[in-house]
Order: structure tokens, then C-alpha cells, then sequence
């Protein structure tokens, strides 16, 4: 049974959502599930803004037949080629034997490289500017390179001002009914999930993602229709300054997050210490997470949003303690850039992981150690618990200066 609504008059979300899929690119949990959107123009022609996943196909085709009414599908746009959005265009093919599929001409490339489909006549290659008319409605052509695949594009329809922005201004998380920014908390229940998906998916390309904010600085936009979540129909500024904020490499919050590894509750004795102290020393909202039990995703989100970083870890195999040394890795990757670190070891006989972090912070642009740091052996004694507390004093000038 078809299962829409209505962005617009015209405009029909025709999505769907999974609930069932553990991992996200096979990689990233989301237990409140992903929405796979997609939006039908309907005008003198009609239009679809992306397909959707194939775990959702059955839906999104019936959604899609009850859009149309009985109206042949004329364009396909396709903003973006990874799987989760164009996992139907075969489908829709053979279905619409009229269809035109309109891309960049990398996207039509990845076409073919996906899929065995002959585009032979049912193509509409358009580049950066060019416009597609549908009737009252119009798209204009926004090229976005690496935001985060390279054909990515968005589309600006000019009437009533709407962006398609494909995976720009997504996230994880199920529509639960609610389609639009303004009939949920989004910074209640799901910033912390945009900003998970943002960073682990597309932080890596802030420059790029740079570039397309300059551009849309240019254009007089109502409403931004993501690939995944909710619907912008109001406050628009609130999320492209998060954009902003995140493509810049600029923390969210002056906070302190404590990443630890602890193999006998030692390290995280002294992270204990220390956030004590740091409370006392009057910081607020200190987050913690064991590395070994919390996803990396959710600690690159929070290494984001955080300006401060401590990092504590054991000492293993004369090195760096896997899972921090991973986390670490994933910040470079990822680009992470600006923060303020403070670093923690341990060691029973060499210690070893405080050289490994501080080179691996090394690697990470403009971001400081804050000295000193603290060597523990084995355990805390009270000449170490003391290093803790006034590293608690540095990381409290700091925030506050
Ligand atoms: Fe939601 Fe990059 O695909």
C-alpha cells in the first residue's frame, strides 16, 4: 500500500525507510534505522528526484505509481549514484519505457559501470548551470564533486525554491511519520545522529563541502529535500551552520570528550580522576567513551563537536593499544583538524602509547598537546593523581581562554 506525503503541492515525497538493516554502508550501526528519500515533480512533465534502496523497492515503486496517478514517468534526475538512491533506476527503466535518466556525464559513466542497462537514446547529460524545464517548474544544475562521491549534483528548482541536496543535509534515522523539520526535535533526537552520519560519511571533503555552501549562499532557497532525514522547511540556518561549522573543522561546542582504553579499570581510573577534577575545576558536560566499546562513529562525531580531546591509553605489543589507535586513524582520515589534545598513558614496564598518540596527533592538522602529559606505570599513585589535576587545571585554562 502506497505510503506518501505531500512536500509541496506539486512536489510528492515517495520515500521509505529501513528499520532492519544493522549497519549502514556495512559499516555504521543505526539502530533508529536510515530513510531512503525520493521526491516525484509533477508538472506539465513529470519528474523523480532519485530512486531509493533496494531493501525498499516494493514500496518506493507503489509510492511511486500512486504519485503518478496514472502519469507516465518523463525524467529520472539522478544527484547521486551510490547504491542506497540508485538501486532502481533498471526498474524504473523497464517500467517507463520513455523515461529519460538525466545526469552529469560521470553519473551516467557510473551507470554503466553498475548496471547492465542500455542508455542508448534515454539519456539527458547536463553539466554545471544548465537548466531542465518541466512545465511551471524548473531545475537548475548544481555540480557538488566529492560531496562525497564525485559525481555527486544537486538541483535547485527555481518556482518554488526548493534544493535537492542528495546526501547534503542528511542523516540517520527512520521518518517516523514525521517529515519535517518542524514536527520534531531535531536537536533533542537527532543532531547527534546528522552530525554522526555528516562527519563519518562526508567529513573527510570539508573543502568540497565548502565549495557547495558558497554556492548556495547564492540561491534564494525555501526548503532543502535531503537523500536521508527530514524535510528543511524552516530555521534553515540552523543547519547550514552546523554544515558550516563541521566543513570548517570547527568545533561545535567549547567541551571536553575523554577517549579512553582501559584493559584492568587502571587508565580508566586516572580518566576518572581527571574528569573529576575537571568538574571541579567548574567544566561542564564532559563527555567519556571506552574505545573498546563504543562504535568509532560515535566518537568521531563527538570528536567533531568536542574542541578539547583527551586520549588514554595502554601500552600493547610495544605499541599503541589497538582500538585507540584505530579511533585515532579514522580522525586523520576523516581530516579532523583544530583541537586541543591532552594525552594519558600507560605502560608496566615501557610505556610506549603516549609517543604513538602524540605522533598520530602529529599527523592531524593545527591540533595541540597540551604538556604535560601524564606517564602512568601500572597504576595511579598519588604523585600521578596529582598530574591528573593539574592537567584538569590546563584543560579548564584552556577552554576558557
Ligand atoms: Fe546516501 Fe552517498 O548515499
Amino acid at each position: 500500500m502506497h505510503c506518501t506525503r505531500n512536500v509541496t503541492e506539486s512536489i510528492v515525497w515517495i520515500g521509505g525507510n529501513d528499520r532492519r538493516l544493522a549497519l549502514f554502508e556495512n559499516l555504521f550501526p543505526i539502530p533508529r534505522g536510515v530513510s531512503y528519500n525520493s521526491y516525484v515533480i509533477l508538472d506539465e512533465k513529470t519528474a523523480l528526484m532519485d530512486t531509493a534502496d533496494a531493501s525498499i523497492r516494493r514500496q518506493f515503486v507503489e509510492n511511486l505509481q500512486y504519485a503518478l496517478n496514472g502519469r507516465t514517468l518523463d525524467y529520472l534526475v539522478v544527484d547521486h549514484m551510490e547504491p542506497d538512491h540508485c538501486s532502481n533506476i533498471d526498474e524504473l527503466m523497464l517500467r517507463y519505457p520513455e523515461m529519460k535518466v538525466v545526469g552529469n556525464v560521470k553519473t551516467l559513466r557510473f551507470i554503466s559501470q553498475f548496471y547492465e542497462i542500455n542508455l542508448e537514446g534515454r539519456t539527458v547529460e547536463i553539466k554545471e548551470g544548465d537548466e531542465l524545464c518541466l512545465g511551471k517548474h524548473t531545475l537548475k544544475f548544481v555540480m557538488a564533486p566529492m560531496v562525497h562521491w564525485p559525481e555527486a549534483m544537486v538541483a535547485y528548482e527555481t518556482s518554488e525554491k526548493v534544493l535537492f541536496s542528495a546526501d547534503a543535509f542528511g542523516t540517520f534515522g527512520a521518518l517516523n511519520g514525521n517529515l519535517f523539520n518542524d514536527e520534531i526535535s531535531f536537536d533533542k533526537a537527532w543532531l547527534d545522529d546528522a552530525r554522526r552520519y555528516y562527519t563519518n560519511i562526508v567529513g573527510k571533503y570539508g573543502p568540497q563541502v565548502q565549495s557547495v555552501l558558497k554556492k548556495a549562499a547564492g540561491l534564494d532557497i525555501s526548503m532543502i529535500c535531503p537523500l536521508h532525514g527530514p524535510v528543511w522547511r524552516s530555521d534553515l540556518g540552523y543547519i547550514l551552520d552546523k554544515y558550516d561549522k563541521w566543513s570548517r573543522y570547527e568545533p561545535e561546542d567549547r567541551a571536553v570528550v575523554i577517549l579512553y582504553a582501559s584493559m584492568y579499570g587502571n587508565t580508566e581510573n586516572a580518566v576518572e580522576i581527571l574528569a573529576n577534577a575537571l568538574a571541579e575545576a567548574g567544566v561542564k558536560d564532559i563527555a567519556m567513551y571506552d574505545v573498546s566499546s563504543t562504535h568509532v562513529s560515535q566518537i568521531i562525531g563527538e570528536a567533531f563537536r568536542c574542541s578539547h580531546i583527551v586520549v588514554a591509553a595502554p601500552t600493547y605489543n610495544n605499541g599503541l593499544y589497538p582500538a585507540m589507535e584505530a579511533v585515532l586513524r579514522d580522525m586523520k582520515a576523516l581530516n579532523l583538524q583544530n583541537r586541543t589534545f591532552a594525552v594519558i598513558e600507560n605502560g608496566s614496564w615501557a610505556p610506549i602509547s603516549g609517543k604513538e598518540m602524540q605522533g598520530l596527533i602529529a599527523g592531524l592538522k593545527n591540533c595541540s598537546i597540551l604538556e604535560p602529559c601524564v606517564s602512568l606505570k601500572s597504576s595511579v599513585k598519588e604523585e600521578k593523581a596529582e598530574g591528573l589535576r593539574q592537567m584538569a587545571k590546563e584543560i579548564a585554562a584552556s577552554l576558557n581562554a
